[in-house]
């Protein structure tokens, strides 16, 4: 029987790349940078970890646009950049590249990098490694709602919803948020509804393997009840 707090699907939100950079007084970009390298250490580990099947990472929010321009089209060139270098990494490890969100909004370079990616990767069985770009949790339930009344549905059920998103894969089992901010800033609203959460105080650029694995160590201690008794 498979025990409750198995974790197979872990979810984070990259927070503090911004706070790193200032406290070394550095440009708000290269926060972004190093957080773009901690995103390749965590996929390994967890290519490596016997249960981890997904990892879903929040790269960029419906929300991020409102940050200065200059800024979002560093992240945009950053993530082309990311998965042109990542191609190699993903192939070694064995892990299959997802994209989730609304990629329409973003250059056609970028949705083509985005998509190649995917398909230079499918065959990939490890681990499947997810970004969610253009992200809304709202956004993505209400586009699944549209889409099930488009095909005719006039009773919706929860699991039409579920295997409706962009990410049926699973429900998240621990969703880590790094910086010490305890939000969930409008990520994978449906599939966390039965996580644990864990805020971690560390900037996103600092963080690493070893906490991941206490953090890891500290879920697979607690006891989840899914609204259930025990
Ligand atoms: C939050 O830091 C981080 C983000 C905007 C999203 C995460 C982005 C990355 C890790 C880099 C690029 C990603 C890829 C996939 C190449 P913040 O700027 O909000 O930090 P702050 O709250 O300290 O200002």
């Amino acid at each position: 029987m498979v025990s409750s707090n198995m974790l197979k699907h872990l979810a984070l939100i990259m927070d503090g790349n911004g706070r790193w950079a200032k406290e070394r007084g550095l440009k708000r970009t290269k926060g972004h940078e190093e957080g773009a390298n901690v995103i390749r250490d965590i996929t390994t580990y967890c290519s490596n970890h016997p249960t981890i099947e997904t990892v879903t990472f929040y790269a960029f929010s419906t929300e991020n646009w409102k940050r200065p321009k200059l800024e979002v089209e560093f992240l945009m060139k950053l993530l082309d950049t990311y998965l042109k270098k990542e191609l190699p990494v993903y192939q070694k490890y064995n892990v299959r590249f997802q994209a989730i969100g609304d990629m329409s909004a973003f250059s056609k370079t970028l949705q083509k990098r985005i998509l190649q990616t995917e398909e230079l990767t499918k065959n990939n069985t490890n681990l499947i490694q997810v970004l969610a770009l253009n992200y809304g949790g709202r956004l993505e339930i209400t586009t699944t709602v549209n889409q099930l009344i488009a095909q005719g549905k006039t009773t919706i059920s929860e699991d039409d919803i579920s295997r409706g998103l962009q990410t049926p894969y699973s429900d998240i089992d621990l969703m880590i948020r790094t910086s010490g901010e305890e939000r969930i800033s409008n990520f994978l609203l449906w599939q966390l509804s039965y996580a644990e959460f864990y805020f971690s105080h560390t900037l996103w650029p600092d963080f690493n393997k070893d906490e991941l694995d206490t953090i890891i160590r500290d879920y697979t201690n607690r006891t989840r009840r899914f609204g259930g008794v025990k």
